[in-house]
């Protein structure tokens, strides 16, 4: 008791906090998203997403250059096709739009890993992350018919040199549906870094607006988690290990740290959390608005997803958190 305890000898400089510190950001641990849209010589930004843009190929090719000139190990990449049908063609096409970034991208820059986010959403005409009924009006995905075309998804972005299959559209079975059939193609060393628990959230506002991908109607709750549960989250992390997982992400991040914990300490494999489009936002409205210290609340924030257990950090800082933490 006091005075023989006295927590703040170990706050007194510089060199004794550090010494004593716990939690630390790294660049290593950022994965920075792309949005590609076709054509060339396109850039676009997000008018929700300041700073975060919708990008050609050829463009998505420079901004991975710029990724890794900062010496961020991954980006990931997400697609706007030129259509959108029922069938989700865009995704699962030898020609889809992730699939030509991916292989621009590994062709100027072979160390610069890519990861895939695999779902329909962005592909199907309704917005929905799988296929449904014709006439259908509410959104009840079906779960079955909807693998099939992850694993073709899946196969096709390997094909074209994707290093990481990251599936994010909670369908059951996702994850070995997906390790078959790469395995099937010859991609058995290729990683699932499985989006297991994923929450049906309002953080996802601003991607939506960037993916072109909000749902038609109805909306994502029948796959998507309610964001009440937290015991369901281990239920899903444990069928997605037994399923093959090589790693597991929880979906958003910052109103679900206490996920991101018991992740953690439930499972052995790597814990992503994705510091999603709705976090960006506010952070950068209030950094535009002057009201908070950009630098200071965005490395705070994304220490606290790794305090909280977080081992890669997926976040649309992550350019201007390199440039802080290389400061
Ligand atoms: C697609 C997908 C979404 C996000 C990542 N993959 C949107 C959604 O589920 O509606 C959200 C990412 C973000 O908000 O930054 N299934
Ligand atoms: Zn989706």
């Amino acid at each position: 008791m006091f005075p023989a305890h006295r927590p703040r000898r170990l706050r007194t400089s510089v060199a004794m906090r550090r010494l004593v510190c716990e939690n630390f950001l790294r660049i290593d641990d950022l994965i920075s998203p792309i949005f590609v849209v076709p054509g060339s010589g396109f850039a676009k930004e997000v008018v929700s997403m300041p700073g975060v843009y919708q990008l050609s190929v050829d463009k998505a090719v420079e901004e991975a250059q710029q990724v890794a000139d900062l010496g961020i190990p991954a980006v990931i990449l997400f697609g706007i096709p030129e259509q959108k049908d029922a069938g989700a063609t865009g995704a699962w096409h030898d020609h889809g739009i992730v699939q030509a970034a991916t292989a621009a991208i590994k062709k100027a820059l072979p160390d610069l890993l890519v990861l895939a986010d695999t779902c329909l959403c962005e592909y199907t005409d309704h917005g929905h992350c799988g296929v449904i009924v014709p006439g259908d009006t509410v959104g009840k995905v079906l779960n079955d018919p909807t693998l099939e075309i992850l694993g073709r998804t899946a196969v096709a972005q390997a094909e074209a040199g994707a290093d990481i299959i990251a599936p994010s559209g909670m369908m059951d079975g996702m994850v070995s549906a997906i390790r078959r059939a790469l395995d099937a193609a010859g991609f058995m060393d290729t990683p699932i870094l499985s989006y297991a628990a994923k929450y049906a959230s309002a953080y996802y506002g601003p991607f939506r607006d960037a993916a072109d991908s909000t749902p038609q109607f109805g909306d994502r709750r029948t796959y998507q988690m309610d964001p009440g549960n937290r015991r369901e989250a281990l239920k899903e992390i444990r069928l997605d290990i037994a399923e093959g997982a090589d790693m597991l992400m929880v979906k958003p991040a910052l109103a679900y740290l206490d996920i991101i914990h018991q992740v953690k300490e439930a499972s052995d494999l790597p814990v992503a959390a994705y510091n999603v489009s709705g976090e960006y936002a506010m952070v950068k409205a209030a950094s535009l608005k002057g009201w908070v210290d950009e630098e200071r609340i965005v490395l705070e924030t994304l220490l606290s997803m790794k305090r909280a257990g977080a081992d890669l950090l997926l976040t649309y800082h992550a350019k201007d958190a390199a440039r802080w933490l290389t400061r």
